[in-house]
């Protein structure tokens, strides 16, 4: 009596499962013109949910690479020797373009200064500014001028010689898994960040010493977007036609605004990077692409920030690792966070439930605000 029961009740399950399926799929077959907002979410997340199988990237966005097409480019700065020391714990490359000294010189002052990290964190870090060749052309000459002298000073500058804009972010994106590859392939951990972000050192130098203890491979954290729909919308500064992906949802992925990878994550990004069509200039799905033929998930962190800034708050800075968005207060920012102040806040008892309290009331707002997720106020 009991298996009858429970098989039909499984069979009720499946029955509205497939069901639910064949409506999907008929939504998706018939009403591909009805391309909106709404529609192409509910596509994508149909597709990320129900069927979730993403073998076509081998198959379909695989290029035959004969040394002719591989886009290939020449160095115009680089610095061979800038990982020789052995044990290095994080390889981090900033995405900037040639104008942005500005946000180059506070992020040496600030997250980006390897001393700082080796004096106080005792660890080893190398940051390096990834960058292609002026876009305008009536500046070109000058800025390119600049940036050899501030290379002179600084030494953390690699420069590929395709022209730096957001429609080649993916070629920067190779830019760096080829230099990981080529010159630092022993760094434990692999990091891309944008130049307007803020990254807590002393949080993430942290964390990923321990997760070096254990060994971890497989590792791939940050801000992850599932089922995400390619933009249809040819107004859109993302937009993505049918010829370059035909699919209603991209693998899952984490934004390209910060996220970290372990040495053996880069090496198989680097691989299949090799061997797919790179003509999908939106670098953090090409990215995920490249991880999904590796087999390689995911995993969400929720004090990895999503478009928005951080709440300004000790609680918070407390736990947090990356933060968008963040030009003029980013010197600010940094001493805040990293203030030895902030570790003694939520300690004990009452630290500790002033602090739950604090990030319920910044965190799990009823209006969206792009920053941590609700449950971030619980871990
Ligand atoms: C897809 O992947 C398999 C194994 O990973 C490989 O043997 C096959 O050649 C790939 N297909 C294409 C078109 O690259
Ligand atoms: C990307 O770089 C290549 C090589 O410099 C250049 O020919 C192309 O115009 C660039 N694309 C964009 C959209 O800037
Ligand atoms: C890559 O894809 C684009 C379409 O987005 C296509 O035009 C191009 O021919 C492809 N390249 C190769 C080498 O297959």
């Amino acid at each position: 009596m009991r298996m009858f029961v429970s098989s039909r009740r499984v069979k009720r399950w499946q029955f509205i499962h497939l069901f639910a399926t064949c409506f999907i799929l008929s939504l998706m077959c018939f009403w591909t013109s009805f391309d909106n907002h709404i529609l192409s979410h509910m596509k994508s997340y149909s597709y990320r949910y129900l069927i979730n199988s993403y073998n076509f990237v081998n198959d379909t966005l695989s290029v035959k690479r004969n040394s002719e097409d591989m886009p290939s480019f020449q160095y115009l700065i680089n610095h061979k020797e800038k990982c020789q020391a052995q044990d290095i714990l994080l390889l981090l490359f900033v995405k900037t373009a040639p104008e942005n000294y500005e946000r180059r010189s506070a992020i040496r002052k600030t997250w980006g200064n390897e001393e700082y990290v080796r004096s106080q964190l005792n660890a080893n870090i190398k940051t390096l500014f990834a960058l292609g060749t002026p876009s305008n052309p009536l500046k070109r000459e000058e800025l390119q001028r600049q940036l050899a002298w501030e290379d002179e000073m600084y030494g953390d500058i690699i420069q590929q010689d395709f022209a730096d804009s957001f429609y080649n972010l993916t070629l920067k994106l190779l830019l760096q898994f080829s230099w990981a590859n080529t010159f630092c392939p022993h760094a434990k951990f692999l990091m891309t960040a944008d130049d307007d972000i803020f990254i807590h050192m002393p949080n993430l130098v942290e964390y990923l010493q321990s997760l070096e203890q254990i060994g971890i491979q497989d590792f791939w954290i940050g801000r992850v977007h599932r089922g995400a729909p390619p933009i249809r919308d040819k107004k859109s500064k993302y937009y993505v036609s049918y010829e370059m992906y035909q699919w209603p949802a991209y693998p899952d992925y984490t934004a390209g605004a910060a996220y970290v990878i372990s040495s053996d994550v880069a090496a198989k990004v680097y691989e299949a990077s090799q061997t797919l069509n790179s003509s999908l200039y939106i670098d953090d799905v090409f990215m995920g692409l490249c991880a999904n033929k590796m087999g390689i998930v995911p995993q969400y962190h929720v004090f990895f920030s999503g478009e928005g800034k951080t709440p300004y708050h000790p609680c918070i800075y407390d736990k947090m690792m990356t933060s968008h968005g963040h030009v003029q207060d980013l010197q600010k920012l940094w001493e805040d966070a990293t203030d030895p102040e902030v570790k003694t806040i939520s300690k004990g008892f009452f630290g500790q439930i002033y602090c739950r309290l604090i990030k319920i009331a910044l965190l799990c707002r009823l209006t969206y605000v792009d920053t941590y997720p609700c449950r971030a106020a619980f871990v």
